[in-house]
């Protein structure tokens, strides 16, 4: 995304948790020729001065990893006035009808509460995710400073291929009936 972002001329800083995934990513730079600044952080606690970006965004990053009542405040605090939030994640539906077993794919039925969603946890495996009601999305970014301009509900096109390993985490006739994906789109009160 930093690297899409740097080819349009801005100046993106790429902020990863993961020590590994910024090394893979200087490896890119490099092959790539396309410097741009890396940090290492972590979105819920950020040491950028208040006020130092006009975009922050987010691609399964920690918009889905980090603790939203922590990384939107934290994005609202870095952005300027009038700056932009954007971020791509699970679909709440999707959520809901995801079985807790890898192995399965989401079906036509909800299979988990959709009151207090929060915190995901898969049996057997470490990672934890976060996963937001639509009130609560709404209520979180506009309690902290946001105006909530567009909720983009992705559909694949009719006729399009699956891709792997994508088609593992939900099939193409369930993502053409339901939004799969979202991208949020928020900005700062000026
Ligand atoms: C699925 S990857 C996608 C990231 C990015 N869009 C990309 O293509 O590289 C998720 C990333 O989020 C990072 N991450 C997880 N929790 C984080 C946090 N609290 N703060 C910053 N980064 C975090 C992980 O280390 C991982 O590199």
């Amino acid at each position: 995304m930093s690297a899409w972002l740097a080819r349009r001329g801005a100046r993106p800083v790429g902020v990863d948790i993961s020590r590994e995934q910024l090394a893979t990513a200087r490896r890119l730079q490099e092959r790539h020729g396309l410097p741009f600044a890396l940090h290492e952080g972590n979105a819920e606690h950020l040491s950028f001065p208040d006020e130092s970006f006009d975009l922050a965004i987010s691609e399964y990053g920690a918009c889905l990893w980090a603790d939203p009542r922590l990384w939107v405040p934290e994005a609202a605090r870095v952005l300027r006035p009038g700056g932009r939030l954007t971020f791509l994640t699970n679909g709440t539906i999707m959520m809901l009808c995801a079985p807790d077993s890898d192995d399965e794919l989401p079906t036509d039925r909800l299979v988990r509460d959709y009151f207090g969603m929060h915190r995901f946890e898969w049996p057997g495996a470490p990672e934890v995710e976060f996963h937001l009601g639509y009130g609560d999305w709404i209520r979180l970014l506009r309690g902290s400073g946001f105006e909530v301009e567009d909720l983009l509900e992705l559909r694949p096109p009719a006729g399009a291929t699956p891709i792997p390993p994508f088609d593992g985490i939900v099939g193409l006739e369930w993502a053409r009936r339901w939004p799969c994906e979202e991208v949020w789109k928020a900005r700062k009160r000026a």
